[in-house]
C-alpha cells in the first residue's frame, strides 16, 4: 500500500485517506442510503424525509444529513427551531428520535442564502461526513442535491451507501433526468437499490417503468400527487406520521428495501 501510494498524485492519497477518516466516523451505522435525482424539485427532500420517519416508526435508529448544502430543505420541512452548535464533533439536533444535520441549522437564519463555489461545497460534505457524531444508527438517509456535478460527485466519491433511491415523476422529462442520474452513479460505482415514483397520478407511470428497465432495476414504489403534503410542510409535519395512507406506501418501499 505505501509504495502505491507513493507512485500516486497527492490529491489522490488525500482522497483515499478522507474516505477512511469518513468509512471510520461512521462505522457505527448499519445502512446509508441516499436519495437522489439530477431533476430538481422531483421530490427528494420528501422521500428522504418521509422514508426517515417511516423507518423510525417501524423502530428502527434513524440518522437524516441534509446533503444539499447551499439549498437545504430538510429542517425546513421538518419545522425545526433548534440550531446545531457550530463545534467539532457536529451533533445532529433530534426530532422525534430521529437526527438530523444540516448546513441550515448551523446558521442562525434560514433565509440567508448559502453562496459557496463548488470546492467549499466539497469541504462542507467531507466534513458533514468526517465530524458529524451520529453514534449508532440502523439507517443513515442522505437528501441530495439535484445535478450531476460537484456536490453528488463528492458524495458518490466519499461515502460508502448502500446504494441510491432514485426519485422520478410521471413525466418525460423526469424520466429522462432520472436515467441520466442512475447512469452516473453506475459509472461511480454506486448500487442502485430501485426508483420511487412521485407525484404519482395513480399506478406506475410507463415512463417510470421505462427508468426502471434502463437502470436494470425494479420500482420500490409510488407516492401519489398529495395536495395536503404543501399544508403538512409549511407547517413542519410530516406526511408519514399524519396520513396512514401515506405510511402505508412507505412501508411498502421499506418492504422491498428490507428484502
Ligand atoms: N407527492 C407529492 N404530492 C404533492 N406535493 C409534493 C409531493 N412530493 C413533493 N411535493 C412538493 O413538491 C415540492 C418539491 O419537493 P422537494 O423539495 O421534496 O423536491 P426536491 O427534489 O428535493 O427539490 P430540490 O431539487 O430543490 O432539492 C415541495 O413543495 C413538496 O412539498
Ligand atoms: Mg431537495
Amino acid at each position: 500500500m505505501a509504495e502505491t501510494q507513493e507512485r500516486m498524485h497527492p490529491s489522490f492519497i488525500n482522497v483515499i485517506r478522507q474516505k477512511e477518516r469518513v468509512r471510520e466516523n461512521l462505522s457505527g451505522i448499519r445502512h446509508k442510503i441516499g436519495v437522489y435525482s439530477a431533476k430538481g424539485g422531483v421530490g427528494k427532500t420528501t422521500v428522504a424525509v418521509n422514508l426517515a420517519f417511516a423507518l423510525m416508526k417501524k423502530g428502527f435508529r434513524v440518522g437524516l444529513l441534509d446533503a444539499d448544502i447551499d439549498c437545504p430543505n430538510v429542517a425546513m420541512f421538518l419545522g425545526i427551531e433548534e440550531r446545531m452548535e457550530a463545534k467539532i464533533p457536529l451533533r445532529p439536533v433530534e426530532k422525534m428520535g430521529v437526527k438530523v444535520a444540516s448546513t441550515s441549522l448551523l446558521v442562525d437564519d434560514m433565509k440567508k442564502p448559502i453562496i459557496w463555489r463548488g470546492p467549499i461545497i466539497t469541504k462542507m460534505l467531507g466534513d458533514f461526513f468526517e465530524n458529524t457524531d451520529w453514534g449508532e444508527l440502523d439507517y443513515l438517509i442522505v437528501d441530495l442535491s439535484p445535478g450531476t456535478s460537484d456536490a453528488p460527485l463528492t458524495i458518490m466519491q466519499l461515502l460508502e451507501l448502500d446504494g441510491f433511491i432514485i426519485v422520478t415523476t410521471p413525466q418525460r422529462i423526469a424520466a429522462t433526468n432520472s436515467i441520466r442520474s442512475g447512469l452516473m452513479a453506475k459509472r461511480m460505482s454506486v448500487n442502485l437499490l430501485g426508483v420511487v415514483e412521485n407525484m404519482s397520478n395513480g399506478g406506475v407511470s410507463k415512463n417510470t417503468e421505462e427508468v426502471a428497465a434502463a437502470l436494470g432495476v425494479e420500482v420500490l414504489g409510488s407516492i401519489g400527487l398529495n395536495q395536503s403534503f404543501n399544508t403538512y410542510s409549511d407547517s413542519g409535519k410530516i406526511p408519514v406520521i399524519e396520513d396512514s395512507s401515506v405510511m402505508e406506501a412507505y412501508s411498502s418501499i421499506i418492504a422491498k428495501l428490507v428484502a
